[in-house]
């Protein structure tokens, strides 16, 4: 499991635990925390740097590993277009060495970690997986092409791969593992709150009900629930899908967002519409029949539900 010291990998790992697997993270701790592991195996090292495709048959070997779940990325979109070559180096050497490690080491297992950012900015209120892609940024591209590789990888070698497009992943499912990054909307929001701030709506005059944004906001435990059931896809002979989206299927704007802060911490705070940020797409949100019927998999945690677990974990 790489990134499994971040906010997402620790929940994977958890669910993992909770399903009866041994885990072991593979995380390099620039991002991570080790005490989001608690008793789990940590090893340590850029999956991205010259010697890793050593370090990680190493690994497969002596821990006799079944598959892998591969998390571990450089995931800020706006820094991805200041910096491009460092997230095509990170993201995408990343992905070679892990690919050449599992062919030699025979580890035909793999659950990627791919993202919404891959459609761009799609002409669909809901975006079915066969829409054409068309990433916005080098982050979306990575992920794009990290996609790519595996199916070819398929294709030539007999790995068996299931690519998971993440919408907007939310919420905590332990109090202990909340998001402590301050890169998305929810996070950013409840800091401001604490701190007496305005939160800014990037944009009221999108094309959309009620002219913020709309995104598809997925609960962090539903989105490791997911990786489970893309793990136990893999055991089946003939899988018919490579790729899929995990959402909840349905649109919520900046300003929903706002509301369900409101009901949650039940206090007034400042709210600034600003102008709209570059790169934004207006609407983002997923069809999510594909994973519904091929994967048995659904939502079960609401807007509420995500904003409300946040908000608990941002006490502790
Ligand atoms: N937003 C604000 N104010 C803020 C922060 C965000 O209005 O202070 C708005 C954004 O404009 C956007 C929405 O809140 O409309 C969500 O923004 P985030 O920055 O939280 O997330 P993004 O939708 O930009 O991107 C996230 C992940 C990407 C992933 C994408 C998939 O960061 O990695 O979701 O949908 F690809």
């Amino acid at each position: 499991m790489t990134g499994g010291a971040g906010y997402i990998g620790a929940h994977v790992v958890r669910a993992l635990e909770a399903s009866g697997h041994v885990a072991i993270a593979l995380d390099d701790l620039t991002a991570g925390l080790s005490e989001r592991l608690g008793q789990t195996e940590l090893v340590s090292f850029d999956l991205a740097s010259p010697g890793a495709k050593d370090q990680l048959i190493e690994t497969f070997r002596t821990k006799n590993i079944e598959a892998v779940i591969h998390l571990a990325a450089r995931k800020a979109v706006g820094e991805s277009v200041l910096r491009p070559e460092f997230y095509y180096q990170q993201n995408l050497n990343s992905v070679i060495n892990l690919l050449e490690a599992m062919h030699e080491a025979n580890v035909l297992k793999l659950v990627f970690s791919s993202s919404a950012a891959v459609y761009g900015s799609p002409e669909l209120s809901l975006v079915p997986e066969d829409y054409n892609c068309k990433p916005i940024n080098p982050y979306g591209e990575t992920k794009l092409i990290g996609e790519w590789m595996i199916s070819n990888a398929q294709r030539a070698w007999g790995l068996r791969a299931v690519a998971l497009r993440y919408f907007n992943v939310a919420g905590a499912g332990f109090d202990d593992l909340g998001d402590t990054s301050v890169a998305n909307l929810i996070p950013i929001a409840l800091k401001a709150i604490r701190e007496d701030k305005p939160i800014e709506v990037f944009g009221s005059d999108w094309p959309t009900k009620d002219g913020s944004c709309i995104r598809d906001y997925i609960h962090v435990a539903d989105l490791a629930d997911a990786h489970i059931r893309a793990l136990e896809y893999l055991n089946e002979e003939n899988r018919e899908h490579l790729v899929f989206n995990v959402g909840s299927g349905q649109g919520s704007s900046v300003l929903e967002v706002i509301q369900a802060l409101r009901d949650v911490i039940q206090k007034d705070f400042k709210v600034n519409l600003v102008a709209r940020r570059a790169g934004d797409p207006a609407e983002l949100a997923a069809d999510v029949s594909r994973i519904n019927s091929t994967l048995n998999w659904q939502a079960k945690h609401d807007l509420l539900s995500i904003v409300e677990s946040a908000y608990r974990a941002s006490l502790n």
